[in-house]
């Protein structure tokens, strides 16, 4: 199934797919870093959970209409997805306050934002992925203004869906991150993962953090949140 590895990233590894040009085998890793790599360590057990978590989100969003690069899962850590140009630019959806914008901002976690907000971050790991506002992204991406707002307005729309997603395994979606890229057309599709690393998700009743946080803050055992997600996702979907 396997073919050349292209590229390899923080948390997984890009493999040409064998006998098709256009597919790519996406293959989740153990490793976890955060605040840009300066803090890491390795999870027995995260690239299954984050492969199939993530899985399961591309695949609701496909039966609610969202085009991705997405085709189907091919074992516990390994996916088959469409060859997309990434492009560097990391789109993050708030509907509450925590992480950077608290530290940047000085608004206080569990801020309610009425309506969400989205941020636009130049991906770019030399420079630390700075936040960087539509005149930029429109510098140093190739997006012309029309298709900078169509990845606005797609975000948007994803949140919508997440949210309810989510919701139905009791679990609030404070903000999260989306990559697009273009495909072999030229047309944008989402692209990347949504992932516990990529989402923060608080339980509805408790408030409890069950997301990468809990590796960022210390706040307790990565692996046996991640399979709390992917079993109340088995007992609902
Ligand atoms: P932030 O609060 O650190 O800006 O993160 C916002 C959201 O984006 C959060 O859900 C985590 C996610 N995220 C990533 O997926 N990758 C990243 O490199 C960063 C910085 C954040
Ligand atoms: N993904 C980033 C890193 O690898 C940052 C983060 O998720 O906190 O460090």
């Amino acid at each position: 199934m396997k073919g050349e590895l292209l590229y390899e990233g923080k948390a997984k590894q890009v493999f040409q797919a064998e006998n098709n040009e256009d597919l790519l085998v996406l293959s989740y890793k153990n490793d976890a870093t955060a605040f840009n790599g300066k803090k890491k360590a390795s999870f027995e057990g995260k690239g299954k959970y984050n492969n199939l978590i993530s899985g399961k989100v591309f695949e609701f969003l496909r039966d609610r209409g969202i085009r991705s690069h997405y085709e189907k899962g091919l074992n516990d850590t390994e996916q088959l997805v469409r060859k997309t140009s990434i492009i560097p630019a990391e789109v993050v959806v708030r509907n509450i306050a925590a992480g950077s914008i608290t530290r940047r901002l000085g608004i206080k976690e569990k801020t309610t934002f009425t309506p969400p907000l989205v941020e636009l971050f130049y991906k770019k790991d030399e420079l630390d992925d700075p936040l960087i506002n539509d005149e930029h992204a429109l510098l140093l991406t190739d997006l012309n203004p029309e298709e900078l707002q169509q990845i606005k307005s797609m975000a948007l729309q994803i949140n919508k869906e997440l949210q309810t997603f989510f919701e139905k395994i009791n679990l609030a979606i404070a903000d999260f991150k989306l990559e697009f890229g273009r495909d072999a057309n030229g047309d944008i599709i989402l692209s990347d993962e949504i992932s516990p690393d990529t989402c923060r998700l608080w339980d509805l009743k408790t408030g409890e953090k069950m997301d990468k946080d809990v590796f960022r803050e210390d706040l307790g055992d990565l692996i046996t949140v991640y399979d709390n997600i992917l079993q109340r996702l088995g007992a609902a979907i």
